[in-house]
């Protein structure tokens, strides 16, 4: 009787142990297992990416397909790819990322943002990715404008809390009209009522020859250099792991064959 207690006791307390056991090993291997057919990495952390969805060619919504797509993208991609991170998109407007990234609301911001001093404040950045340049724009058969010289007096349209602003306000007496959409300062130039616009080159060649048909000319000389920078939280340890994959990238010829994608000519000095 007693032995045979004894062995009760001894049986219910070795299947305990084993449904302890067995219970927590099932919940990690529930979890990872899980996770590695999605991801294949169980502990992964995502790592949100910040972007614009109308800044062609850089990131825009495919009109076809509804899905974000661009240099910047294509880029990023490869570069999370390169540094083994998983990462997802939020979009939303240019203004907000570039205060978003300095707050820390978001990992990763890349969405044309140039590298400024004023920026560099509360934002790092990686080694410059893509060198633009600010351009001045009229509707084809202005002739009153055709450089920065003429623009005093003038109603000029540029994006809100960008570069273009700026330079504007800094540089020119120029009646700055500034709107949250890019866009929309394309149209307002096309429509007569703003005299010209002012922005990143990429972005208003783009824009003038697959979208408006010729009607939008460049006038002038390209003004400033900007260099694009891929934007961190100030300290983030992020940075350097892309800022190394970026190095690679540029190195292997990956960074080549995505910028020639977008941009058809491989960049200067490659
Ligand atoms: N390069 C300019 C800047 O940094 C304009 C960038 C606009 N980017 C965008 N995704 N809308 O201010």
């Amino acid at each position: 009787m007693k032995r045979k207690l004894l062995m009760a006791l001894l049986f219910s307390l070795l299947i305990g142990l084993l449904a302890a056991c067995g219970g927590s090993d099932d919940a990690d291997d529930g979890e990872a297992s899980g996770d590695d057919a999605a991801t294949d990495d169980g502990d992964k952390e995502v790592y949100t990416v910040a972007t614009d969805n109308g800044y062609v060619p850089f990131e825009y919504i495919d009109e076809d397909s509804g899905d974000l797509v661009g240099f910047d993208i294509d880029l990023i991609t490869a570069l999370a790819e390169e540094a083994d991170i998983e990462i997802e998109f939020e979009t939303l407007e240019f203004d907000g990322i570039v205060a978003g990234i300095g707050s820390g609301r978001f990992d990763i911001a890349i969405a044309g943002m140039t590298i400024t001093e004023e920026r560099e404040e509360s934002i790092d950045f990686t080694q410059p990715y893509y060198e633009a340049g600010l351009i001045l724009a009229v509707q084809d058969g202005n002739d009153e404008i055709e450089s920065i010289d003429d623009v005093d007096g003038k109603v000029i349209a540029t994006r809100t809390g960008s570069t273009s602003q700026e330079y504007l306000t800094e540089n020119t007496d120029a009646e700055i009209e500034a709107f949250p959409a890019i866009i929309e300062a394309y149209q307002n130039v096309l429509a007569g009522r703003s005299d010209a616009v002012l922005y990143d080159l990429p972005n208003v060649q783009y824009y003038s020859e697959k979208d408006a048909d010729g009607e939008l000319v460049t006038v002038g000389e390209k003004l400033t250099g900007e260099d694009y920078g891929i934007a961190f939280t100030k300290g983030s340890e992020l940075r350097d792991v892309i800022d190394d994959a970026l190095t690679t990238l540029k190195e292997n010829g990956t960074y080549d064959d995505i910028y020639e994608e977008w941009f058809g000519e491989r960049p200067e000095g490659t």
